[in-house]
């Protein structure tokens, strides 16, 4: 999972696809933190990509950096923890302007049953679960 994160991180930039009834839905994103053992993402509850992921929470991301491309294929878990948004929070200070860990819409959520998949066109691909 670290190597996960890391990778992510270098890549600086991925794109989450969530489902919206028969319709993907994708956009940039960036934050990523490893907290009490499992991978999270930041968001807020009142954007789309939100309500999506509560109606259905099968999400994928993608990023790719110096040949190399990765996908993480799963499952989102809301987590209202404080401590978990407060870790995210410190580990990207400027989101701080927008967000806090005691607002109503500061929201991360952590992979289940996700699937990451590093790949590239000059080696097999490299699976990794958590
Ligand atoms: C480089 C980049 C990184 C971003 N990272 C995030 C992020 O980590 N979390 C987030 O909620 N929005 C992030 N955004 C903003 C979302 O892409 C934007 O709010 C998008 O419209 C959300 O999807 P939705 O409209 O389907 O709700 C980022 C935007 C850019 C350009």
């Amino acid at each position: 999972m670290q190597k996960v994160c890391d990778f992510i991180k270098k890549c600086e930039t991925y794109y989450l696809a969530t489902v919206d009834g028969d319709q993907p839905r994708v956009r940039p994103f960036g934050t990523v933190n490893i907290f009490d053992g499992k991978l999270y993402i930041q968001t807020g509850k009142s954007k789309d990509v939100s309500k999506q992921i509560q109606a259905n929470p099968k999400v994928e991301l993608c990023c790719f950096a110096e040949g190399t491309w990765l996908r993480v294929a799963g499952e989102l878990v809301r987590d209202d923890n404080r401590d978990a948004k407060k870790a995210m929070l410190d580990a990207y200070p400027m989101l701080r302007g927008m967000y806090s860990e005691d607002d109503d819409n500061t929201e991360v959520l952590y992979f289940k049953n996700a699937t990451a998949t590093f790949s590239s066109f000059t080696a097999a691909p490299e699976v990794i679960n958590f």
